[in-house]
């Protein structure tokens, strides 16, 4: 392949057709790397409003490192995946306490960070510092797969994917081709029918050329989802809701919620939570009957059964 006409087709598509993204006009690495974090898992459209929001109630990693956590997870909720967002309060602190408040640009001490790996330490260097240092996301693996015809798996054969993008990376503007190369398999490069007859690299595409771009990238089979089973007592008095604190261990750590309790068959719920309340010194009665709620994620999902409860007596733990 001629890497430098590829480049330079690339390079000009993406100047012309890119979205105008608000991270897109600043080269402050601790917006790049909110707006990194933030686009993990959730669309572009999405995360739009967070990231204006965010960046006015915080507008530098010291705001977010002096912030209370409680106000953090506010302007989050929505988002999903909270740890992203401690991770990155956590990350500010750092950041405040060893280097001063500026985001380190070295690819060894800014992967030390929480909640920055491979992937948002290649964006922020390549973004905000001009850093020759390749990316490798969901987009560019698919770009990568079709590219070369490749066979791989991507989670098995990760390293071929980071020594691609490394080998095709244009070491003069590594940021804007590092985002080309996203933006392309985000709007033209696409998962299904993909639009290879408005592909700015159409004539390099491997798999274009063999008619087999929509067989790649090899997908694996994905672990089965956990079904985890749950039973929750949804308690109003007063206009109140009673909420507990999850542990900060395991799902949706820290979040609130209704009491919950585990269930692991249908019958003895109902008393299961009456047991659960009491121990806490509420003592409730069941009213009517549940409904079905679940939330799902990456690799679990969480089915709520949700009864009204009413408040009877509230007892003071004895100590
Ligand atoms: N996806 C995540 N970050 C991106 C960026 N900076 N440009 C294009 N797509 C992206």
């Amino acid at each position: 392949m001629d890497k430098n006409h590829f480049q330079s087709s690339l390079l000009s598509w993406f100047r012309k057709h890119q979205r105008d993204l608000p991270w897109r006009h600043t080269k402050d690495p601790y917006k790049i790397w909110l707006s990194e974090i933030m686009l993990q898992q959730t669309q572009v459209a999405t995360v739009i409003p967070y990231y204006d929001r965010w960046i006015k109630q915080f507008p530098t990693a010291e705001s977010v490192a002096d912030a209370p956590e409680e106000k953090i997870l506010k302007l989050w909720e929505g988002l999903g995946y909270y740890s992203r967002a401690r991770n990155l309060q956590a990350a500010c602190r750092e950041v405040v306490e060893k280097y001063d408040g500026k985001v380190p640009d070295s690819l060894e001490e800014i992967q030390k960070l929480p909640g920055i790996g491979r992937y948002t330490a290649g964006a922020i260097l390549s973004i905000a510092f001009n850093k020759p240092v390749p990316l490798v996301d969901g987009n560019v693996i698919r770009v990568l797969s079709r590219l070369f015809a490749m066979k791989k798996n991507p989670r098995k054969f990760q390293v071929l994917f980071w020594d691609q993008a490394e080998k095709l990376l244009f070491k003069k503007e590594p940021g804007t081709f590092n985002q080309a190369l996203m933006e392309l398999g985000a709007t033209v490069c696409t998962p299904a029918n993909p639009s290879c007859l408005i592909c700015p690299v159409n004539s390099f595409c491997l798999a274009k050329k063999k008619g087999i771009q929509e067989q790649l990238p090899l997908s694996p089979k994905r672990a089965k989802t956990q079904i985890i089973h749950l039973a929750s007592a949804l308690i109003r008095q007063n206009g109140k809701i009673l909420l507990c604190q999850r542990k900060e261990t395991g799902h949706l750590k820290g979040m609130w919620e209704p009491p919950t309790i585990p269930i692991q068959k249908q019958n003895n719920t109902r008393q299961g939570l009456i047991n659960f309340l009491q121990k806490s010194g509420f003592e409730i009665q069941i009213v009517g009957n549940s409904i079905s709620l679940q939330t799902s994620r990456l690799h679990f999902r969480l089915r709520f059964q949700l009864f009204q409860a009413k408040l009877i007596r509230e007892n003071t733990p004895s100590s």
